[in-house]
């Protein structure tokens, strides 16, 4: 039997938990695999892509767990009433190739994108930082508000979408959770005097959300809507002035903000940060960038943790997944057990 969490299941234990405190125990499973990235299987995803968006599968194994997702990109999807991202995802045994565990991951995506997010905040931002800029307050902008309060302490929040409901919705969610809301008068006036930056925008383009002149010294950037070939948020100018830091540098190369640059422009993998191989934030004035993108080992961490979690408790079902046969090699009579055979 494969377990599977299906999105009732993943709903009703998120409400069980807690959002933020699901977002601050997945950092330690991300934590702990960033830290073992060496082991793991690494390539960039397997993007199909087409006019309107992108659907991609996400493989990655530490050679005792296989894990994959499957998921989509298609910014106008909200415009015919359909989520931008939707996922779901897999793990499996590597000595037997069967599968262990199925989940839902639209809704485990956002945890772990907001994880990822704080977690590197969390080794970048300058340690006084209390107010961040919240720009684009779509699907995964309150997950990153919770991630960098339960993380980073970050209680001030300064947001701007172009869409005014979307703004309204984002403040009818956070609000009664105790943020402190500005709702800004544009991108401009949402990064005054913020000291984390967060692009979360969707659209199918090298969109400018911030130019160079936006950013001050000291400010770190938490950039993840550029995350696809013609799909990036930053002046190409902030990048020259920032370092920059990736999850999976050939991935990034690809489909983050650095596929402005040219290919030797470098940057760092934050693994190396997390081990004290790399420097991280070194003066109170550098602006650091996490050019992210979402790389699998977030996905297998994510899975992982979700495993765990939800182990001896109502929030699975298991599901008859894998024709296994008692004669392996009898799959034909486990097709026509019990039934007369039509040729
Ligand atoms: N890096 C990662 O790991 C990762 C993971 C998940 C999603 N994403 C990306 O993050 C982005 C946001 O995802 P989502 O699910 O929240 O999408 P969404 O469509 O729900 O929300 C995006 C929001 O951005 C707003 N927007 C678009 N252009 C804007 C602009 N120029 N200025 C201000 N606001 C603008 C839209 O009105 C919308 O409210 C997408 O681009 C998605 O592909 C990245």
């Amino acid at each position: 039997m494969v377990r599977f969490v299906d999105v009732g299941n993943i709903n009703r234990w998120a409400a069980e938990t807690g959002v933020e405190r699901i977002l601050t125990d997945m950092v330690e499973y991300l934590e702990r695999d960033f830290r073992r990235w060496p082991i793991f299987d690494k390539a960039p995803r397997v993007a199909s892509h087409s006019p309107l968006g992108v659907i991609e599968l996400m493989p990655t194994s530490d050679g005792v767990t296989y894990g994959f997702k499957y998921v989509n990109g298609h910014p106008s999807n909200p415009s015919r009433g359909l989520q931008t991202v939707t996922a779901f995802g897999v793990l499996a045994d590597v000595q037997s190739g069967y599968p262990t565990f199925w989940s839902e991951m639209t809704v485990l995506t956002a945890f772990r994108t907001a994880a990822t997010s704080a977690m590197v905040a969390r080794a970048l931002a300058r340690p006084d930082a209390h107010t961040m800029a919240m720009i684009g307050t779509g699907t995964q902008s309150e997950f990153q508000a919770l991630a960098f309060r339960g993380l980073l302490g970050i209680n001030r929040l300064r947001v701007w979408d172009t869409d005014p409901e979307a703004i309204a919705k984002f403040v009818r969610n956070l609000a009664p959770l105790g943020f402190e809301i500005v709702v800004a008068t544009g991108a401009t006036d949402a990064v005054t005097g913020a000291d984390v930056i967060t692009t979360c925008t969707a659209d199918k383009a090298n969109a400018t959300v911030l130019t160079d002149a936006m950013v001050g010294p000291g400010v770190h950037i938490n950039a993840i809507g550029g995350d696809c070939p013609g799909k990036t948020e930053l002046d190409a100018g902030i990048l020259h002035r920032a370092d920059v830091f990736v999850e999976f540098t050939a991935q990034t190369r690809i489909e983050g903000e650095i596929q402005q640059m040219h290919p030797d422009f470098p940057v760092t993998e934050i693994w190396q940060v997390l081990l004290g191989e790399a420097a991280g934030r070194t003066s109170a004035e550098q602006i650091t960038v996490f050019d992210s993108v979402g790389f699998a080992i977030e996905d297998f961490s994510a899975l992982r943790f979700l495993q765990d979690a939800v182990d001896q408790t109502p929030f699975y079902t298991d599901i008859d997944l894998v024709a296994d046969p008692d004669d392996p090699k009898d799959l034909f009579g486990l097709v026509t057990a019990g039934a007369p055979v039509l040729v």
